[in-house]
């Protein structure tokens, strides 16, 4: 099983497990994750939604073998059912970040309602160096939390980010150490079994709905274009590069 799922005292625990490759996402993973949350949103013991990965990596992103022999085709592929699910999420969803979170395992922290990452997490968007373009909403989410340019270096230039960079451009909560990320992550979450339901899914809906019909808008174009970029043969030499552990070459294109 990579998507390991469990409820417990309120919360319903969605835990990355395919360590051996890095926690890298395939289309049934992206299925599972969705289906899981549908279920914790049907299940009225359900308070708060947990998301988190291995000890030493959060996720490796979209595994680029899975990308390129499954591409996501429109609204309906699994990896835009996951995020609609993660986005549109009634419930609080909270996200524990130990180790890196590549490419979609960065974005989705746009979304959370919380974030709590170990001191030892690497997060990136690497996106334009895989010939690609920002996803999710993260266009205008990143630049909406961090500042434009702050946003321009991580979403054009693909600079990595420090936990505590990552703090400073309000995409996480709170730096722990690495063994105290998921407990800490784990109680926030129980809080809400004392708190009224209907009081915090109201608070939520009304916390993103100013900017919610933007932020779809701007999904749906990224969607399109990266739909289209995948397919572009400078994405072929990026995910080719990937695997034959070579830097890209984009000299040749315009
Ligand atoms: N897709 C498919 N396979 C992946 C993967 C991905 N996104 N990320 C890692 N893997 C696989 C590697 O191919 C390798 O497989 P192998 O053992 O069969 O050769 C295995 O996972 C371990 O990866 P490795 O790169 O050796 O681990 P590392 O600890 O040196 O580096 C990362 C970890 C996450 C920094 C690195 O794997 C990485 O940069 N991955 C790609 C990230 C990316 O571009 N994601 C797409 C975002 S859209």
């Amino acid at each position: 099983m990579t998507i390991k799922t469990d409820n417990a005292e309120g919360v319903c625990r969605i835990e990355i497990a395919r360590p051996e490759k890095k926690n890298a996402l395939t289309v049934a993973m992206y299925q599972q994750m969705a289906e899981a949350i549908a279920a914790a949103h049907e299940d009225g013991s359900v308070r708060a939604i947990v998301l988190h990965g291995q000890p030493d990596i959060f996720t490796a992103g979209n595994d680029l073998e899975d990308f390129m022999k499954n591409p996501p085709a429109g609204m309906d592929a699994p990896v835009f059912q996951f995020m609609m699910a993660l986005g549109l999420a009634e419930k609080p969803v909270l996200v524990a970040v130990n180790g890196a979170a590549v490419g979609i395992g960065t974005t989705l922290l746009a979304h959370a309602d919380f974030a709590y990452c170990a001191d030892n997490a690497m997060f990136s968007m690497p996106f334009v160096s895989l010939g690609l373009c920002a996803e999710f909403g993260s266009s205008l989410l990143v630049p909406l939390a961090a500042g434009y340019h702050k946003a321009a270096e991580k979403l054009l230039l693909g600079e990595p980010m420090s936990a505590e960079e990552a703090l400073e451009m309000k995409l996480v909560n709170r730096i722990l150490p690495p063994g105290e990320v998921l407990e800490h992550t784990l109680r926030q979450a129980r809080r809400f079994n004392a708190l009224p339901p209907a009081s915090v899914r109201e608070t939520k809906r009304l916390m993103k709905a100013g900017w919610r019909s933007l932020t779809e808008k701007i999904i749906a174009d990224e969607a399109q274009t990266f739909a289209h970029l995948l397919k572009s043969a400078e994405a072929k030499e990026a995910f080719n590069a990937f695997f034959e552990r070579r830097k890209p070459d984009f000299s040749r294109f315009q």
